[in-house]
């Protein structure tokens, strides 16, 4: 398993650097990602998590395939929001109910560099976004009214120290 990054490190803040590479080395780098994803009992991954500032990140949902999202780009959003309860693997125990649009539109390339648009709502749409939001450096949190966001990290800071 790879090491995660939790809120505090430098490279959950940064902007991430497009991939240009679809070689073996970048397959088996999703492969681990996948492995980690999962016995961290998150549904999506971002590289930057695991200390890769590159723009990409994984993810599965119940009931859904694997995805694999490679510089990818949010083309659309609806104006209709949606609020659902989010989580971090980069920090731990910390969950708010958060607005997003509640569909989108992306275009991104597979882990093979295969081009695809892809329209999502729901979970689905819910996850990609916060996926992406660290590709950017944005954590969920950021996203919280200040004074909630104070709250749960005072809070997270408390239960780390203990
Ligand atoms: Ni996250």
């Amino acid at each position: 398993m790879m090491d995660i990054y939790t809120i505090g490190a430098d490279v959950l803040r940064g902007n991430a650097a497009p991939v240009d590479s679809f070689d073996d080395e970048f397959a088996a780098l999703i492969e681990r990602m996948f492995v980690t994803m999962k016995q961290g009992k998150g549904v999506g991954l971002a590289a930057p998590q695991v200390g890769i500032p590159r723009r990409f990140f994984v993810m599965q949902i119940d009931g859904d395939k694997q995805r694999v999202f490679v510089n990818p780009e949010i083309v659309e959003t609806s104006m209709e929001l949606d609020s659902f309860e989010e989580g971090c693997l980069s920090i731990p125990g910390v969950y708010a109910d958060l607005d997003r649009p509640a569909e989108i539109r992306v275009q991104a390339w597979n882990e093979r560099g295969r081009r695809f648009t892809l329209g999502a709502d729901g979970f689905l749409a819910r996850v990609i976004q916060h996926e992406l939001d660290h590709l950017n450096g944005v954590l969920f949190v950021d996203r919280l009214p200040e004074r909630t966001r104070d709250r749960l990290l005072k809070q997270y800071e408390k239960r780390m120290r203990a």
